[in-house]
């Protein structure tokens, strides 16, 4: 009975919604929700990518892109040069020029960071399309031009 009531309210909550704009793809994210269609999407699995080939990033679209929160939306949970209301759950990446890490590994970190750290919180950026492969290199050469 309460499973058939539950239906019911779930029925009319979607029946009030109908007309409304169709709603965003999300299946590209990892979802924690039971209930929503994105948690019922298998989470993908963590992809070492290398680098390939010379970087050919540009730092000021590395910038745009790392700042639009349509896009790496990376502020909000690291503090990078120029960017306003960062967040503070990654490191801060100011100075990430001078951390002597390499185009290689700074670009395999940005694709899937899960390869380093399986618990980690940062989205999947490459693994999961948020940006292509050359928005990745140019977001890797603002991070590498940040000293
Ligand atoms: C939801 C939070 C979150 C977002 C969004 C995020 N990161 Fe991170 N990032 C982290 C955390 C947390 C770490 C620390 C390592 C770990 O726990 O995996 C990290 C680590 C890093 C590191 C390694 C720093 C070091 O010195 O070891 C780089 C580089 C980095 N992030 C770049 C980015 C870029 C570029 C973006 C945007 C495209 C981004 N991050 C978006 C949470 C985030």
């Amino acid at each position: 009975m309460k499973a058939v009531l539950t239906a019911v309210l779930l029925g009319l909550t979607f029946a009030g919604s109908a007309g409304a704009q169709a709603p965003a793809d999300y299946s590209a994210f990892p979802c924690l929700s039971y209930s929503l269609p994105c948690g019922k999407a298998a989470t993908r699995k963590p992809v070492k990518k290398a680098l390939e080939g010379p970087l050919n990033g540009n730092a000021g679209k590395g910038k745009q892109i790392a700042f639009a929160r349509d896009r790496g939306n990376c502020l909000a949970c690291h503090v990078m040069p120029g960017g306003s209301q960062p967040g503070s759950r990654g490191p801060d990446l100011s100075h990430y020029g001078s951390s002597g890490r390499s185009e290689a590994e700074t670009y395999a970190m940005v694709y899937d960071m899960r390869t380093i750290n399986p618990e980690t919180l940062m989205p999947p950026i490459g693994t999961n399309d948020i940006l292509t492969d050359q928005e990745l290199r140019d977001v890797v050469a603002f991070l590498l031009s940040s000293k």
